[in-house]
């Protein structure tokens, strides 16, 4: 532990696993006191023994919730949204019912801790939100992500627009765009591609292998910290080079 983050609260959606999981937990590493909210309140209640000051339920696709759990929670300085689903299909695979859902969960629900925590932020004049986007949608498209690349394309561009919107009051807005992490999530996708899925995933990496939560969790710490100050705004892609290799 280096205390990167000494002295600041951090505030986490979908804590309980995966990238959000290991986001909390080098938080709580670097000094933060931390708040790891999920909706499966059992599984993120076991994060308090690393280290994670507070664990809570919140359904980030339920209003009234999370703008009951802000004023609960108060003043806090970092605020990581990593709640996310990924509909496998094309345009005519998703329903209305589908496209409500994903954008539902993967955008509205960025919307909704924003509008709930950035009042206290500007009343103290600092923050820094990360929010978590994908290396699918935003600058490319994979196959069968249709309506998953189009919300975290919007994750994105809601990311610039609240960085640009609050530049000069002391808040700043930055995405990670994950390539093919190896989370719970992802290794139920890899199971449905096949029994030999996990191994056809790791075969389209260009380093040959999947990434870590904590390979993003590394960028999240430096995102939520000051050493990024003059940072905002910006997509940044941990990706193992999936996005820049030639096929
Ligand atoms: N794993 C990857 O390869 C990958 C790649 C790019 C982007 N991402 C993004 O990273 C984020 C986290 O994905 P992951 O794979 O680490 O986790 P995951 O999908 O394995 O787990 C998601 C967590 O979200 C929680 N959750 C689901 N609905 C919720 C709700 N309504 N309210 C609160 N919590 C809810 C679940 O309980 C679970 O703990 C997502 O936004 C995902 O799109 C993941």
């Amino acid at each position: 532990m280096s205390n990167r983050l000494q002295g600041k609260r951090a505030f986490v959606t979908a804590g309980a696993v995966g990238i959000g999981r290991a986001c909390a937990l080098a938080f709580a590493r670097e000094g933060a006191t931390v708040i790891a909210t999920d909706l499966d309140e059992k599984t993120v209640a076991l994060l308090t023994r690393d280290g994670v000051a507070e664990t809570a339920k919140l359904d980030v696709r339920d209003t009234a919730a999370v703008e009951a759990m802000a004023k609960k929670v108060g003043d806090i300085d970092i605020l990581l949204n990593a709640a996310g689903f990924v509909h496998h299909g094309t345009a005519l695979d998703c329903s209305d019912e589908d496209w409500d859902f994903s954008f539902d969960l993967n955008v509205k629900s960025m919307h909704r801790t924003i509008r709930a925590f950035l009042p206290g932020m500007l009343a103290r004049g600092h923050g820094s939100i990360v929010n978590i986007s994908s290396a699918a949608g935003v600058f490319k498209a994979a196959p069968n992500r249709y309506v998953y690349g189009a919300t975290k394309a919007a994750v994105a561009a809601l990311t610039r627009a609240v960085a640009v919107d609050y530049i000069t009051r002391g808040i700043r807005c930055n995405a990670i765009c994950p390539g093919t992490i190896e989370t719970p999530s992802m290794l139920d996708r890899a199971a449905a591609a096949g029994p030999n899925g996990r191994e056809l995933f790791v075969s389209r990496q260009p380093m040959g292998r999947l990434g870590t939560a904590d390979e993003i969790a590394a960028l999240a710490v430096y995102l939520a910290s000051d050493e990024s100050a003059f940072t905002t705004g910006q997509s940044f892609f941990v990706d193992g080079g999936c996005s820049s290799a030639l096929s």
